[in-house]
């Protein structure tokens, strides 16, 4: 299949390149297809005949988002409304990455798919007008939830808890925000197996479990091997001008039908800390 990625630079995008290797992929960075011109969307799928949009491009900059929203819908909403009409205007599905940010987190069990959504702060607000854009667009289309990205090629959580780690010698970790930490690799094997079936819809896919910030913090340091307290706090201790959902756990209900599930976030995190990004990290500080 030729299958066009949109922001291929991103952690996702760079997953998905190695994931999708028995297909053509093109996976344009930012800076060569800006997804807020209806037109160079358009032209890029046309130009390279793609057979579907995997649309992981998006502004996920949270606080960013908090003080400029139009910015961050303009991206995340109405970008991914042009991704979504230009799929539907060349008779192709698209595949759109959304958030477990669309849902309050007060539910007090794991979101399924067909949950009602009520966003909280202006990131999660931008991500669920994507998902309405996609639905309203008239093409075929995945919408896929996730949470919690984390993986090759980025500092992402695991890196920075270590370098914090190794740095204060003490942590902070919050306990009143759930979810389910997700490794690129594995979202971007189940992204390119869903793409697969040609069953549209709705879907999470998430890593299996859930814990909270600290209760991932403690188990990348004790894979880590570094012997750091974890000081137990609340969203509020951070002063941040955002809420982030207290449990926004996601169900993975619909893939896990066409038998596609995700590892247990312990065992994926496990494999991610036995990558070379990670142990030269550890191994590198520890030098210090
Ligand atoms: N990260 C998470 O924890 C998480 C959780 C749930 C859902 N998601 C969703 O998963 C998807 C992938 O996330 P990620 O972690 O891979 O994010 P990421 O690393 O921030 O990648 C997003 C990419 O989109 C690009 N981008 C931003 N604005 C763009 C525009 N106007 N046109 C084209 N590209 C643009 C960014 O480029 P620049 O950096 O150059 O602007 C970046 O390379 C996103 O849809 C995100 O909302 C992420």
């Amino acid at each position: 299949m030729r299958i066009l990625v949109t922001g291929g630079n991103g952690q996702l995008g760079v997953a998905l390149q190695r994931s999708l290797s028995g297909h053509e992929v093109r996976a344009p960075g930012h800076g060569d297809l800006d997804v807020t011109s209806a037109g160079a969307v358009s032209e890029a799928i046309e130009l390279f005949r793609a057979e579907i949009v995997i649309h992981a491009a998006a502004w996920t900059d949270t606080a960013a988002a908090e003080r400029d929203p139009a910015a961050a819908l303009a991206v995340n909403g109405e970008g991914s409304g042009n991704v979504a009409r230009a799929c539907a205007a060349a008779a192709i599905p698209v595949a759109y990455v959304s958030s477990n940010e669309v849902f309050d987190g007060e539910k007090g069990a794991p979101y399924d798919e067909d949950d009602a959504t009520h966003a909280i702060n202006e990131y999660g607000r931008s991500k669920l007008a994507g998902e309405e854009a996609v639905q309203e667009a008239g093409g075929d289309f995945y919408i896929v939830r996730t949470s919690w990205l984390y993986g090759p090629g980025r500092t992402s959580f695991p890196e920075k808890i270590i370098e914090r780690a190794q740095a204060d010698g003490a942590l902070r970790g919050v306990t009143d925000e759930t979810a389910s930490p997700t490794w690129t690799g594995d979202l971007a094997a189940a992204l390119s197996r869903l793409i697969s079936t040609g069953r549209f819809g709705l879907y999470h896919l998430a890593g299996e479990g859930s814990c909270s910030r600290k209760e991932w913090a403690e188990e990348v340091l004790r894979l880590a091997g570094i012997d750091v307290p974890v000081a137990a706090v609340k969203q509020s201790d951070f002063g941040l001008p955002f809420r982030k959902p207290v449990d926004s756990t996601l169900a993975n209900n619909r893939a896990a039908e066409l038998g596609i599930t995700l590892r247990p976030w312990r065992e994926a995190l496990a494999g991610h800390m036995r990558t070379p990004q990670i142990t030269e990290l550890i191994a590198a500080r520890a030098a210090h």
